[in-house]
């Protein structure tokens, strides 16, 4: 078969190994992977001599905020943003308005994110109040998974009472979808935020100390008795704590199914973000420093942490500079952020280059049953793929980024590792820093139209 795309002499990494190789591309997937130098004739040749080439990176949690919050962010400047931060597949949250709670909202969303994205994507359920909706939603093969918050966050969503949510989770487990889980536990936060407010305190630091870790744990804790009650299989997002992932290793030991993601944010910033950048640092859950930010690095260079997720949350510039930090929404971009950031930590010796391959793609894509179509450099496999530069020097400036709202806390931090490709389902989207893919390009993950999969 004639080429479409050869990526020449990159240094192939996967989750367990690396090595240089070609890797030939037609029709959007991978149909050759030989010995370095032997593929030539294609009507585009990458050289990767210098390169890593990563299978395309999975960022299993983001804010797209369309429909309702385009103001904040939409498909296609979300999705631009992906792209140029080396990410092809998005997985989107429901906390959109509406909320993707049914099989009618669902097929909205991805409707506007097939028309618009640049990347491919797949989205998240919202396990609400109607067991009806919920459970036509479950069977019905649109989204990757459920998403439950258990706390108060934006968009206000409650989680259902339990046994509703016993039900969903039945539903989930019968149609072997995996459950996530926004884990603070609501009358924990209602009681610490009442107290601090009645104390008259409004300085960012106020925002931690209303979110205690003892919210995570009983949340995770809340979650794990009806997963195992259920059977069904779960995921905790955005974990912050120490004591957070002993209580995720509790419930895995208990038997429960039971995956977790880190952000960048809980990895990498310390306390001092609250007085370096103010309210603009609020996120729920809430960012924690020492000794908990080494400690998720150390778990998610181990093996315990699954999947690293930016939780791209983008806000307007000016809620997110609010006097009183009660007023300021929680969360910030994200998406373009995360590859340079952690291949900075690969560059200080803190992780692989395979164990962050395996948090970007393999097990994210387990995770949600995309593998191996996705998160698998392997033949038959979507050409989705990160080319990256180890050894580029960055600063990241929200100025550079591509979403439509970019504040970072990162504001100002300089890294080493940069993307420099960006190929998604054999299409050159970014190069350079260069954006050349366009909207529409991005396909449902889930797709009926194309469900072949390599058979390995
Ligand atoms: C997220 C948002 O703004 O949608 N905010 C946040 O602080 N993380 C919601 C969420 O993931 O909890
Ligand atoms: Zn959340
Ligand atoms: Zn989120």
């Amino acid at each position: 078969m004639a080429l479409d795309l050869i990526i020449r002499n990159g240094t192939l990494v996967s989750a367990t190994d690396r090595h240089v190789a070609d890797i030939g591309i037609s029709d959007g997937r991978i149909t050759a992977i030989e010995a370095a130098g032997t593929l030539t004739a294609a009507a585009e040749v990458i050289e990767a001599g210098r390169l890593h080439v990563l299978p395309g990176l999975i960022d299993e949690h983001v804010h797209f905020r369309q429909p309702g919050f385009e103001a904040e962010e939409d498909w296609l400047t979300g999705s631009r943003a992906a792209v140029m931060g080396g990410v092809t597949t998005v997985l989107e949250m429901p906390n959109t308005v509406p909320p993707t709670g049914s099989v009618a909202t669902a097929r909205q969303k991805l409707a506007l994110a097939a028309e618009r994205s640049l990347c491919d994507f797949g989205i998240y359920g919202l396990a609400g109040e109607s067991v009806e909706a919920v459970a036509g939603l479950i069977g019905s093969g649109l989204i990757v998974g459920l998403k439950v918050f258990l706390g108060p966050t934006t968009g206000g969503h409650r989680a259902p009472d339990d046994d509703v949510l016993r039900h969903l989770l039945e539903l989930a487990r019968a149609a072997d979808l995996r459950v996530g889980f926004h884990a603070e536990d609501e009358s924990l936060l209602r009681v610490a935020e009442a107290r601090l407010r009645t104390a008259g305190r409004t300085d960012a630091r106020a925002h931690l100390e209303s979110r205690p870790i003892a919210a995570e744990v009983a949340a995770i804790d809340h979650a794990g008795q009806l997963l195992r009650e259920t059977g069904a299989p779960g995921h905790v997002f955005h974990l912050t704590s120490l004591e957070g992932l002993a209580a995720v290793g509790r419930w895995r030991a208990a038997g429960v199914d039971l995956t977790c993601e880190a952000t960048p944010h809980h990895l990498l910033l310390g306390l001092g973000v609250y007085e370096r950048q103010g309210g603009l640092a609020r996120v729920n859950p809430p960012i924690r420093g020492e000794p908990h930010s080494a400690a998720l690095l150390a778990a998610l260079a181990d093996g315990r942490i699954d999947c690293l997720g930016s939780d791209h949350a983008p806000h307007l510039a000016e809620a997110k500079h609010a006097a009183s930090i009660w007023d300021v929404p929680g969360g910030f971009a994200g998406v373009e952020t995360l590859l340079p950031l952690l291949l900075t930590e690969v560059h200080e010796g803190r992780l692989t280059l395979e164990r962050l391959v395996s948090v970007t793609s393999e097990r994210p894509a387990h995770a949600w049953k995309l593998w191996p179509r996705k998160g698998a450099v392997v033949e038959g496999a979507d050409a989705d793929l990160t080319l990256v530069d180890l050894q580029r020097p960055g600063v990241v400036h929200s100025a550079d980024l591509h979403g439509k709202n970019n504040v970072s806390p990162f504001e100002g931090r300089p890294t080493v590792g940069a993307p420099v490709a960006t190929v998604v389902r054999g299409r050159i989207v970014m190069r350079d820093g260069e954006l050349l893919g366009r909207p529409g390009w991005g396909r449902a993950v889930n797709d009926e139209k194309d469900q072949a999969r390599p058979s390995v």
